[in-house]
C-alpha cells in the first residue's frame, strides 16, 4: 500500500480505528483522550478549530460537539476516508476533512483562519527543521490570542523510561538509518520539550509545557504543549 501513513508508520492487522492511528491494546479511549484535549484547550461554541494530522477523525468527532467548526488535515488517504464514512454516518456537518501535507496549511488556509489548533500524537512525525516551519505556520492560521495545543509528544528526557535498555533504541534507530527510514525510532522522533520552548522564546508566544495525567496512557514518556499566539 502506498498510503503515507498506513504501510509506512504503522501496520494495522485490521480495520480498527485504534489500530488505524498506532494505538494497541485496550487502555486507549478515544472519548478518555479527546475529554483530556478538550480540559485543557477549552474550545468555545463559537470557535473555529483545526485538527491538524486528524488522522481518522476519531478524535475530532468528540471535539466538533464543542466548537462551531472543526477543519481535520492529513495526507494518509486511508484515514482521510475513514475520516469521511465517520462524517458521514454520524451526520458531523461541521467537520471539514482535507487530504493533504500539514507543510501546506498556510495554503489551504488564510492567516487568522482558526480561534484554536491542535495537534495530536503527531508533532513527532516531524524533524527539527519541518517541526519549526510547522510551528510558523500553526501561528501564523492560527489567530493572535488564539491557543495552540500540541499533545502527547514523546519526551526526550524522558526515553528510558519507554525503553528497557538503550540497546533496544540504538538497535532501532540503525534499522532505520540503513533502511532510508525516516525519523530515529518507530515512534518518529524523540523531542526536549526545551526545543518547543526556546522557539516559542524566540518568536515571544507564551509557551507552556504540560505534564499529562497518570492515567492518559502514554504520561510516563509524554509532554503536551500550550501555546498562547501572542504574535
Ligand atoms: C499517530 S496518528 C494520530 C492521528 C490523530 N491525531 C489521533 O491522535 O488519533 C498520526 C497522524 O499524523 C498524520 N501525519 C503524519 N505526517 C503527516 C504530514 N506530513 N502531513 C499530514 N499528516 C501527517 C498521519 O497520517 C496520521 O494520521
Amino acid at each position: 500500500m502506498s498510503d503515507k501513513f498506513i504501510g509506512k508508520w504503522v501496520f494495522p492487522s485490521d480495520d480498527s480505528l485504534l489500530e488505524q492511528s498506532a494505538r494497541r491494546g485496550e487502555r486507549y479511549n478515544f472519548e478518555n483522550i479527546a475529554n483530556d484535549i478538550i480540559d485543557k484547550v477549552h474550545f468555545e461554541p463559537e470557535d473555529i478549530v483545526m485538527d491538524l494530522c486528524c488522522g481518522n477523525a476519531a478524535l475530532a468527532k468528540y471535539v466538533s460537539k464543542t466548537c462551531k467548526e472543526i477543519h481535520g488535515v492529513d495526507h494518509s488517504e486511508h484515514l482521510i476516508r475513514t475520516a469521511n464514512k465517520i462524517k458521514e454516518k454520524e451526520s458531523i456537518s461541521n467537520l471539514h476533512l482535507y487530504l493533504s501535507d500539514a507543510m501546506n496549511i498556510d495554503k489551504l488556509f488564510r492567516e487568522d483562519f482558526f480561534d484554536k489548533s491542535y495537534c495530536y500524537f503527531s508533532f513527532q512525525y516531524f524533524n527539527k527543521r519541518k517541526r519549526e516551519l510547522l510551528l510558523a505556520q500553526l501561528s501564523r492560521v492560527t489567530k493572535r490570542k488564539g491557543w495552540i495545543f500540541l499533545g502527547d509528544i514523546p519526551d526526550k528526557t524522558r526515553i528510558w523510561n519507554f525503553y528497557e535498555s538503550p540497546k533496544k533504541f540504538y538497535r532501532e534507530k540503525i534499522s532505520r538509518i540503513l533502511q532510508f527510514k525516516e525519523g530515529e525510532c518507530n515512534l518518529g522522533w524523540w523531542i526536549d520539550p526545551k526545543e518547543i520552548v526556546q522557539w516559542c522564546d524566540s518568536h515571544r508566544l507564551n509557551v507552556s509545557i504540560m505534564p499529562q495525567d497518570k492515567n492518559m496512557p502514554h504520561a510516563h514518556y509524554r509532554f503536551d504543549v500550550l501555546i498562547r499566539n501572542s504574535k
